[in-house]
């Protein structure tokens, strides 16, 4: 992980001045995908990979980005703010000054110097972090006073309008959001929110296939739109139903004749994923770990039958993860087409798991996977001092 006075350093070192440090974890979902555009239920937990943002003020009303991932720098009239075509990382930050400015928050021009360590396109949500990294940097040096949840909606805002994925809140929520050790129950809807306690003798291990998906590509919006196509139906029968979150398994059957199978399918996935949800969440409470196990199993069947947003390296990640002990229950997490899988592990198996799981999935696909172990931890924060001083 990198520390404060790296990313102070790098600022200097480009722009000449001090600067101020922020910033905003990815995150992995434990269960609850591709609900969240349905108003659904999610339970994701902030992992402590960073996006990074140092920022200080400029007085001519421009923004200056660079970024050490790509070694590329940007610069930007706030006036005039529109999506680039070339410099794609670009368009998060971007995005996320052109959102505020819109929703009326008054921001100056600043230099800013992004570092991301959250791996890019493996379904951890680098794109949440750089997101939320830059709209609190923005917002803090502008003076603004900052209200988390429309903070996480108007870094949504950004990427669904400017950037052009249409993502649900998931993300953006749980970087504003994370709790060390926990993860969040949030309705997708109300934008209500628990912390749930995970249990202390299981690790969150997360298996990067080290397939890359690519969300704005087109096959995460065609989801969206075969659920709203779905809501569009069930609604001509059931007129109060909003998003798929209104309707019963029961009602989904009794409709069947009017929908395509794939149509029906995409449903069924996110109305039994919801239900799986409120599961995990009562298992999580009466601490009966063991109960994670088949549902994190059926989501990703789910996923992958009725949802198709899994791939061959997901399943096999997720068919070798169950023949190792200690594993409670494994499943993909994120978007999908790629990515990554969340396995539950417990901790006294976890040296194991890493080194078996990582040999047979290379010795099956010639890929080498990167296992990372996350801590469940807090989400985006200004940093002050260094986290060794600030222990002490
Ligand atoms: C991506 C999106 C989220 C969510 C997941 C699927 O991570 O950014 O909003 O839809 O996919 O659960």
């Amino acid at each position: 992980m990198k520390t404060r006075q790296q990313i102070l350093d790098g600022f200097k070192a480009r722009f000449g001045t001090a600067a101020s440090v922020y910033r905003a974890p990815g995150r992995v979902n434990l269960i609850g995908e591709h609900t969240d555009y349905n108003d659904g239920f999610v339970l994701p937990a902030a992992i402590e990979f960073y996006c990074w943002a140092a920022a200080a003020p400029r007085g001519d009303g421009k923004l200056v980005i660079y970024s050490e991932n790509f070694n590329e720098t940007v610069e930007a009239s706030l006036d005039s703010l529109s999506p680039l075509a070339k410099k794609y990382w670009a368009n998060y930050p971007l995005g996320v000054a052109w959102a505020l400015r819109r929703a009326g928050k008054p921001i100056n021009g600043a230099n800013i110097y992004i570092a991301g360590e959250v791996p890019l396109g493996a379904g951890l949500s680098s794109s949440a972090a750089v997101e939320v990294s830059v709209a609190l940097a923005l917002l803090q040096q502008s003076g603004n006073a900052e209200n988390r949840a429309e903070l996480a909606q108007l870094c949504q805002k950004a990427e669904n309008e400017f950037v052009g994925a249409r993502v649900g809140i998931m993300d953006q929520f749980i970087s504003c959001f994370g709790r060390a050790s926990h993860a969040l129950l949030l309705d997708c809807r109300s934008l209500e929110h628990e912390f749930v306690k995970l249990p202390a003798d299981v690790q969150l291990v997360i298996c990067n296939t080290m397939v890359r998906h690519e969300l704005a590509s087109g096959k995460y919006n065609e989801r969206r739109a075969e659920c709203e196509e779905g809501v569009r139906i069930l609604r001509s029968a059931l007129p109060e139903v909003r998003a798929l979150r209104d309707v019963t398994l029961s009602e989904l059957e009794d409709h069947r004749q009017n929908i395509t199978p794939k149509v029906f399918a995409r449903c069924r996935h996110v109305i039994t994923e919801n239900g799986r949800v409120k599961r995990a969440v009562e298992a999580l409470h009466k601490g009966d770990t063991a109960a994670l196990g088949p549902l994190l199993e059926d989501s990703h069947r789910s996923l992958r039958d009725d949802y198709e947003v899994s791939c061959r390296e997901l399943d096999l990640m997720v068919e070798i993860a169950g023949a190792q002990c200690g594993l409670i229950g494994a499943r993909m997490t994120g978007g999908g087409f790629g990515g990554c899988t969340i396995n539950l592990v417990e901790t006294a198996a976890v040296s194991d798991f890493r080194r078996n799981v990582a040999a047979a999935y290379s010795s099956k696909t010639g890929l080498t996977p990167d296992i990372y172990v996350s801590p469940a931890s807090e989400g985006a924060q200004r940093i002050v001092v260094e986290e060794n001083q600030a222990a002490r």
